[in-house]
């Protein structure tokens, strides 16, 4: 990552899921870029281990992004003790695995109340702070897996699209407040939830090779992502350097997709 990106220096910035895995990333690359942090997450432990790593000059707040109220109290809190925040990392998401026949219903409805309505309460107390502004950047992360069907994955990739369509529309209507809203669309990025992933598989070549039983191509550059690089595309997007840059999916996924 450059050693600066216009605008990020010293802006107030909040990132969800920021306790472990791509949010972590995230959360280390804005630190290191000058972002004051508002980090949010259900696993406090994890937040606390994160901040005192970062030197403790870091906002941490226990959260359920599903849960509406205390969203908007959050991030009314990160205002008031860190500033107007003008970027917004949305990292939370949950991945839960069966086919279509056989998924529990509760499941279903998890992965849409967490990734779907948890970014639209997230991104809602957020926007409705910026437009009076006239100032903000928001990314999402959405998925290869909104526009890759993967099999025993049928709630996960319909919420993920929901995400990154949700983000589209928030992007449209914010445009006219100079209001950018992006996805990052990572593929296979090593973080707990790719362990448990994994572990549904026979082995770890099935991700990086291919499997034709399950119709999943290989990751053309041979292996997983990190997650310092789906968080270095996260800061671009979110500084002033991606300022003519918005209503866009950006997939990073070592070409796992096929371009497609
Ligand atoms: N790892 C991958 O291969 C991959 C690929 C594509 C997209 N993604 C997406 O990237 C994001 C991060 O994934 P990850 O691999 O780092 O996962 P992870 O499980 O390692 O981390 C997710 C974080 O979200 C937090 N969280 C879960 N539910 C929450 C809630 N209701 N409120 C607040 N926090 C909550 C967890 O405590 C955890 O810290 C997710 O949206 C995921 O769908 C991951």
């Amino acid at each position: 990552m450059a050693e600066a990106l216009k605008g990020l220096a010293g802006s107030v910035g909040i990132v969800t899921g920021a306790a472990k895995g791509i949010g972590e990333g995230v959360a280390r690359t804005l630190h290191a870029l000058g972002v004051k942090l508002a980090l949010a997450d259900i696993d406090e432990a994890g937040l606390q281990a994160l901040a005192a790593d970062l030197g403790g000059d870091v906002m941490t707040a226990r959260l359920d992004v599903t849960d509406g109220a205390a969203v908007e109290a959050f991030v009314a809190d990160a205002e008031t003790r860190l500033g107007p925040v003008d970027r917004l990392a949305h990292v939370v998401g949950i991945q839960k695995f069966g086919s279509i026949a056989e998924m529990p219903e509760a499941d279903f409805d998890a992965m849409f109340s967490v990734n779907v309505k948890g970014a639209f309460l997230t991104v809602q107390a957020v926007a409705k702070r910026m437009i009076p502004r006239g100032r903000g950047s928001i990314v999402a992360i959405a998925s290869t897996a909104a526009r890759t069907p993967r099999v025993r994955q049928g709630g996960y990739c319909a919420s993920k699209a929901a995400v990154a369509q949700l983000m589209c529309v928030a992007g449209l209507e914010l445009a006219p407040y100079d209001i950018r809203v992006n996805c990052v669309s990572p593929g296979v990025t090593e973080t707990g939830m790719v362990q448990r992933l994994m572990a549904t598989m026979a082995n770890t070549d099935v991700v990086t090779r291919g499997d034709l039983d399950t119709f999943r191509v290989g990751v053309p550059l041979g292996r997983l992502a990190r997650s310092e690089e789906i968080a270095d595309v996260v800061a671009f997007l979110l500084s002033d350097q991606a300022s003519y840059l918005t209503m866009q999916d950006v997939v990073v996924d070592g070409g796992g997709a096929l371009g497609a």
